[in-house]
Order: C-alpha cells, then structure tokens, then sequence
C-alpha cells in the first residue's frame, strides 16, 4: 500500500519533467559541463556512491517548481563523472514521515549492503504546528527503483534534543558495523550526533561527535566525516559563521569514545557559491568531494538563487573534487582529471610579461566555457596586484583580484552580469613560494577558481549571457611574469535522459 503512492508521486513527478523538458532546449544560461537537474530546482548532493560500475549522483530535486519546496530525491548515473544519464527520481514524498509540503525526503546518503543500495534520508512531518526530523531508510534491488523500510523511521531525535533540527545523515561502515552521523543543535550550538548499527536498521546513539562552542555555528548542515591516510576529515556547513560556508577539520576519531580530536581546520571554498558538499570513495581510491553551487537565503550576502527561474530550472553542481591529505594536515581540494576529455584547442604560451597598464587577452576556447592554469613567477614579477577580468564584455565582467604583497584574493562580482553581486575575500599563502598557481574553470553561468596549491577555491556563480566572452589579465603597476599559461575550450557534456 505504502510503496503505492511512493510509486504513484514518483509518475506524477516524471510526468512534470517530460513536460518542461522541451522548454530546456532553450535555456541559455544552462551549464555547459556541470552537473544540473534535468529541470526544476536542484539542492544538495545526495547518497554519492560507486554502485556497481557506475557512479550515481542523488540530489535534493523539486521537479514542480525552479524553487525549493517539497523535496524529491533526483538520481543520475555516469561512467566518468562526466557524461550523465538521467534515471527516474528515486525517492518522493509520500508518507506521513515524509511528505511535509516544506520539507519531504531531506537530503542523506547511500551505502552498500548485501548486494543491494540503501538510501538513509531525513524525512521532514508535520508536527502541531511545526515539523519534525527523522531518519529514514529506502533499500534497492537493483540502483534504480527504491522501496521505502515499512519500519521507517529508524531514528528519531535523541532525549533533549530538538527535532526539527536533526538532519542529513551520512552513512559509513567500519570493522563490519555500520555508523552515521547528523547534524543538529542544543542549546543554540552545533553538534554531529553519532550513531551505530549492525544491519542498518536498529541504530543506537553513541556520542556527540563533535560540537561547536559558538566558534563553529548553531546548526550543521550535511555533515561528513571519511578516513584519509592516517587521519579522519569532519566537514560540514555551518550556519551561523558569516562567510564560511563549508568547514573541515582533520583530526583522529575514537571509535571506543565516539569523539572526535581535531588538530587542524580550514575552509573548503570561499566563495558565494559552495556549500554542502558531500564524499564518496570510487573504484580508483579516489575521495571525492561534490557541492551544491549556490547559497541559502539566511546567508549574510544573500540576494537570490540567479535568473535562472525565468527559464524554469535553477542551480548546478560545483565541478567534482579529489580530496588529498598534505603532510601538515591541511587539505588541497583538486578538480577531478575527468573534465580533460572534454578539452579541445589547447593554447600554451610561455614566459609571458603583462606590463602596467596593458591588458592581455586571455584566450581560452570560446571563452565562455574553459579551463585555464597559470602559473606566475613569484621571483622575476615586481607587480604588487594584478587581475583576471574574466567574462566581459564593454559593460560587465568579474574581477578576480590577487594582493601579492597583502597576500589577499577576492572575487567581485558588483558588475559580474548587471544581476549577482558581493565580493569573496580570502587569504592565500604565499609566504616562501616562488611559484602562484592559478586554475579556472569556467562555465556558461559559473567560475570556479583555485589557486595557492589547491588550499584555496572560490566558486562563484555568475550569470553572464554568450556576449560576454572576452578574458584578460592586467597589472595596474609593475611587471607581472607568467612562466607559462595553457588554455582549453571545455566542450558539452551529452546529457542523456
Ligand atoms: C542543506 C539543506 C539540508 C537539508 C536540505 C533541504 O542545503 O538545508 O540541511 O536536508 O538542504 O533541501
């Protein structure tokens, strides 16, 4: 009887996709190479997993609106991250655990478990007035079609805790048991609960894992804790700290205590555009990191979701990230090598000097859609600042700034598109370096920028239509030295559906 309606909401949800899907064909601000719901909104990424040869992506969907609203689980497979086919939504609203018209299957993740695919989610009721949180299972046979646990949910929030912030749970297994962790928050601060079982089903609460003390926010939102080499990464977005969005901290975890001992920290991205990012590990020992690429209304800066919804869809995934642990403890973040079979018309240019006051044309496919690495001479350059104007045109561009002598980066985009605005601001090491990397992936309505050896991103949407197309760096004083510059056009991804 349950599945019935859970079967009968996905259908009507299809049926909404193939009606609005002809109305993509003229949308032309859609990505070019990241990843996007085949129509309607698209939020966080969910249940990131390698399942049988494939990598699926699962994300929060609403298929009626390019707004957020009751939320449905998208579902897409690829073989290489960079081709997707879409797959029929796996999880809808549909229950009275679920079905919360502001709320319904909240976002979570996936894990293997005797052959088949669990989905573990947060299922948002109503309750008086109000609503509440719990976790929830849905178990596959075959990757595709997901049946809800008759038993659901299998966790409800702890004694003393507020059940309508109890959210996102991230599932792992280690030495045979299963374990996962939620965010939530007592007394107006932020805590990941942990919590174990033996079959995925029955969860007992075993500690908080860690919480904020005020410095690290109210609530957690998708927090994530994964082993890399001989430590444990905890990352989360947290509300309530201005401009981070994304947190991660490396530490050790006591499986005997269930906490958590970090002893570095840092932030996965700068931008206004980065948050809840989730890992997976693939068949190549890869950990891999994937986010949303847009904000929250509660955000300090926030104005909207973009222009989008004039064309019925809203929102990307930032570009897939390998995850690597250096030797003190922080993490370099680096675009997956995946996106080089889309590269064409390679440039290279070597020993490039950018005098003051001029303005070197950056050329890079059509340049809308490209990949570009930089790498400045540090040593030989005596310029103090210099910038990237990137997607302009005579009236608008953004500007990537980089302080050398202040060792600052930021990002404005006040006169990005005549639509975003704000400028992201960051600190970047360049203390003993001789070398400033600079990478840039560039998209129809996005730039994502990585430099000072991947210890620093700042992804940032930017609405920019096909006529703004022209790049260039320029050095308001001095003398930039570029070792050497190389360049590609990104082609599309086929999206098949
Ligand atoms: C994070 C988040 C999650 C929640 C989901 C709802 O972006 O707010 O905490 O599960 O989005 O769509």
């Amino acid at each position: 009887m349950s599945q019935l309606s859970h079967i009968k909401n996905i259908e009507k949800a299809q049926q909404e996709i193939e009606r609005k899907m002809p109305l993509m064909q003229s949308a032309k601000m859609r990505q070019r190479y990241h990843f996007m719901a085949p129509t309607g909104w698209i939020n966080d990424p969910n249940g990131l997993i390698f399942f049988r040869g494939q990598y699926h992506f699962f994300y929060q969907f609403n298929p009626y609106d390019a707004n957020w609203g009751a939320m449905h689980w998208g579902h897409a497979v690829s073989d290489d991250l960079v081709s997707w086919e879409h797959l029929p939504i796996a999880l809808a609203p549909s229950e009275s655990y679920d079905n919360h018209e502001r709320g319904g299957c909240f976002s979570g993740s996936a894990i293997e478990h005797d052959g088949k695919l669990y989905l573990m989610y947060t299922g948002v009721s109503k309750r008086g007035e109000g609503f509440e949180q719990t976790q929830c299972i849905a178990i596959s046979e075959d990757g595709v079609l997901f049946e809800k646990y008759e038993g659901n949910p299998v966790v409800t929030a702890p004694e003393g805790y507020d059940s309508s912030n109890f959210r996102d749970p991230k599932v792992w297994e280690h030495d045979g048991e299963f374990y996962f962790i939620c965010g939530t928050k007592k007394d107006n601060l932020a805590q990941a609960l942990l919590f174990r079982s033996w079959d995925l089903i029955h969860w007992k609460f075993v500690n908080v894992l860690y919480e904020s003390r005020g410095e690290l926010g109210y609530m957690w939102e998708c927090p994530d804790i994964f082993p890399l080499g001989d430590k444990y990464v905890l990352m989360f977005s947290p509300m309530g700290v201005h401009e981070r969005t994304t947190v991660y901290l490396v530490g050790d975890l006591d499986y005997s205590t269930g906490r958590f001992h970090p002893i570095a920290t840092g932030e996965i991205d700068w931008g206004f555009d980065y948050y809840a990012p989730q890992s997976f590990r693939d068949d190549k020992g890869r950990r891999i990191i994937v986010a949303w690429a847009n904000a929250w209304d509660w955000m300090p800066w926030f104005k909207d979701w973009g222009p989008t919804f004039k064309e019925h869809w809203c929102g990307s995934f930032a570009w897939p990230r390998e995850v690597r642990l250096c030797a003190d403890n922080t993490l370099q973040f680096i675009p997956v090598e995946e996106l080089q079979k889309l590269r064409c018309g390679e440039m290279r240019t070597e020993n490039l000097i950018v005098n003051s006051g001029t303005y070197y044309n950056l050329e890079a496919g059509d340049g809308i859609a490209y990949e570009a690495i930089l790498s400045i001479n540090l040593t030989e350059s005596t310029a103090d600042r210099f910038e990237l104007w990137l997607r302009c045109s005579d009236t608008h561009k953004a500007v990537v700034h980089f302080d050398l002598a202040k060792s600052m980066m930021w990002v404005d985009r006040d006169n990005a598109d005549g639509w975003s605005n704000g400028v992201s601001r960051s600190a970047i090491r360049l203390k003993d370096k001789s070398t400033l990397q600079i990478h840039l992936l560039v998209d129809q309505s996005s730039v994502e920028i990585f430099t000072d050896d991947y210890h620093t991103s700042h992804s940032c949407n930017i609405f920019a239509g096909s006529s703004q197309n022209m790049n260039y760096i320029t050095v308001p004083a001095g003398t930039l030295y570029i070792d050497s510059l190389i360049t590609w056009g990104i082609g599309s991804t086929s999206e098949r559906s």
